[in-house]
């Protein structure tokens, strides 16, 4: 099911595990994530940077707010060699142009940390070819009977997440299957989505592709642009962390306005993520993400 050439091993559960993949595993520390949030706060808080820690809302993990100093200085982001390199998984189902900007985003030290598998349910899409360009792990998720897609059970693949590439972030880019409830509890608060349209509006189940803008020309809506939000167990539903408002012209199409919305895309997703690895993002009491950027929030 590793659809990387470089596969050289197999799990007890049958399931492949790169060589590649295994060498990305080479972090100094194999702690729960949450005692790695813990040792992160306590390093930073020493400086006076951060306020104490916050809960999520979502279910009680729990997340550290970065309160930056008025100057902009200090905050989750700012402490030299103390933010490890987080791990990323990416999952696509098609062309992959958000999977490709937050790779590059990465590569040019933007975001701190590296993507360590793409997930997808299309084997032959530009993202997962992408990935196999690139040296990236690739699973399959899930299995197609219809399109005699070979692909892991939903246990299958949180183990891989969580123990074979000890993944700290899940990002969907593309991804057109709802994500399993086992791992949206496990990765509870860290599992981003990017949603070509302002949301709540247009989203939801059937809002994808092309659809999501052809339905905002037919409303004569005068803004879209895209939302990155947090995932739960509904299409398009968790906390919305970012928003870009781009104007939609009585003349535009629906190709049109998706071609200026995915331009903000590709600028808003990395900053996105950026600030979760960073640990940029707090929680208002009312389960509301706020990013840090600068000292300010935005
Ligand atoms: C993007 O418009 C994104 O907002 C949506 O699916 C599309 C994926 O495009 N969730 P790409 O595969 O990243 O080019």
């Amino acid at each position: 099911m590793l659809q990387s050439g470089s596969a050289s091993g197999a799990s007890s559960s049958g399931s492949l595990i790169s060589s590649q993949g295994s060498q990305q595993l080479g972090r100094q520390t194999h702690l729960p994530t949450t005692l790695l949030y813990h040792q992160r706060w306590a390093s930073h808080s020493s400086q006076g940077s951060l306020s104490k820690p916050v809960t999520c809302k979502l279910a009680g993990l729990r997340a550290f707010a970065a309160t930056p100093s008025p100057t902009g200085e200090g905050g989750a982001g700012s402490a030299k060699n103390e933010v490890h390199s987080s791990h990323l998984a990416v999952f696509v189902s098609g062309g992959g142009s958000n999977f490709k900007s937050i790779h590059a985003a990465c590569q040019r030290g933007q975001i701190k940390g590296e993507v360590a598998l793409v997930v997808s349910n299309v084997p032959t899409c530009g993202g997962v070819l992408y990935a196999q360009d690139h040296d990236i792990p690739t699973l399959i998720y899930p299995a197609s009977k219809k399109k005699s897609v070979e692909g892991m059970t939903a246990d299958e693949l949180l183990s891989a997440l969580k123990h074979q590439f000890e993944v700290d972030f899940i990002l969907l880019a593309g991804y057109l299957r709802l994500i399993p409830p086992e791992i949206v509890r496990a990765y509870n608060c860290r599992i981003l989505n990017i949603h070509p349209a302002l949301l709540p509006a247009f989203g939801g189940k059937g809002f994808y592709g092309m659809r999501v803008h052809e339905a905002v020309v037919a409303s004569g809506a005068r803004f879209s642009g895209p939302t990155v939000h947090f995932v739960d167990e509904e299409f398009d539903r968790g906390p919305i962390l970012a928003q870009r408002a781009v104007p939609v012209y009585p003349s535009d199409t629906p190709g049109d306005v998706q071609a200026r919305v995915l331009r903000q895309e590709h600028i808003v997703y990395p900053e996105c993520v950026a600030a979760l690895c960073d640990g940029r993002v707090s929680w208002r009491d009312d389960g509301v993400p706020i990013l840090w950027d600068g000292g300010k929030q935005v």
